[in-house]
């Protein structure tokens, strides 16, 4: 893009109280339909919503997003078709084995959140490794939410809250927080879904309690630099009162 155009859609995106937000959630729907209207099979809208990422990346570190969590195959897309389940499961192998390098000579770190259980032994080791090998960046937190599922995430907390015999009178908010994956990153400043769906769909359900929320027609394979900009300056432009009144956050 040029650089003067770059610059004006960046200054859109702070506009009109400078906040952008620490923390995005991005949930990448509408790679089928894509595919569909151009007469394409799914796996082209999955591998164009996979390049898609690149872009992305690279626009959230120049806006000043610091992490960045994707939901990239949740514990519900399990009951797609097998042969859509594996290419999924390929693509992050692949993701893995062709931008590693690359992601890391940016300064991605790259996390996994979710369940490693029921991923296959091979995947596990690959996803554990770049989670090593990345751990030391720091210009861009990428989350990736893969046999993810919030409901299954709260579930999994409080089976390890039971089975380390905290007392349930030491049970709050706090501790739950610590108990997620996420344990130590700040909670999503801003959810943003793409194709025009207007549902949870089971994302950072305990996380994303006061997210904002951002929903788009524009299928994920074209949501690009100008679309994450204008999503950031529709952030920009909330009052996060976080059950307060206005007067008080003034
Ligand atoms: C939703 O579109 C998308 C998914 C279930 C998968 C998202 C995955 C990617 C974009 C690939 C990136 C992956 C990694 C591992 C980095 P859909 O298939 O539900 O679209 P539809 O609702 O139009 O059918």
């Amino acid at each position: 893009m040029v650089a003067a155009v770059q610059e004006e859609l960046r200054k859109i995106a702070v506009q009109p109280n400078g906040r952008v937000p620490r923390h995005v959630a991005i949930i990448m729907d509408g790679n089928g339909r894509w595919a569909k209207e151009r007469g394409l099979p799914r796996s082209e809208g999955h591998r164009q919503g996979t390049e898609n990422l690149r872009r992305i990346f690279e626009c959230a570190v120049e806006i000043g997003i610091e992490i960045l969590t994707i939901y990239a195959f949740s514990t519900e897309n399990w009951s797609r078709p097998p042969g859509e389940v594996q290419m999924l499961l390929r693509i992050l192998e692949t993701v893995i084995d062709r931008e590693l390098t690359t992601l890391h000579k940016n300064g991605v770190q790259l996390r996994h959140i979710g369940r490693l259980e029921g991923i296959g032994s091979r995947l596990q080791r690959k996803i554990r490794q770049a989670m090593e090998m990345t751990r030391d960046n720091h210009r861009l937190i990428v989350n990736i939410a893969f046999n993810y599922g919030g409901r299954d995430e709260i579930v999994n907390a409080v089976q390890r809250i039971v089975r380390e015999g905290i007392p349930a009178d030491e049970v709050n908010e706090a501790l739950l927080s610590h108990y997620m994956y996420t344990s130590d990153l700040p909670d999503p400043d801003l959810i943003i879904r793409t194709s025009g769906e207007l549902r949870v769909s089971n994302f950072l359900i305990w996380q994303g309690a006061y997210a904002e929320y951002y929903a788009t027609s524009t299928y994920w394979p074209d949501f690009d630099e100008t679309e994450l900009h204008k999503a950031v300056a529709e952030y920009g432009r909330r009052k996060r009162r976080y059950g307060k009144t206005d007067e008080q956050i003034e």
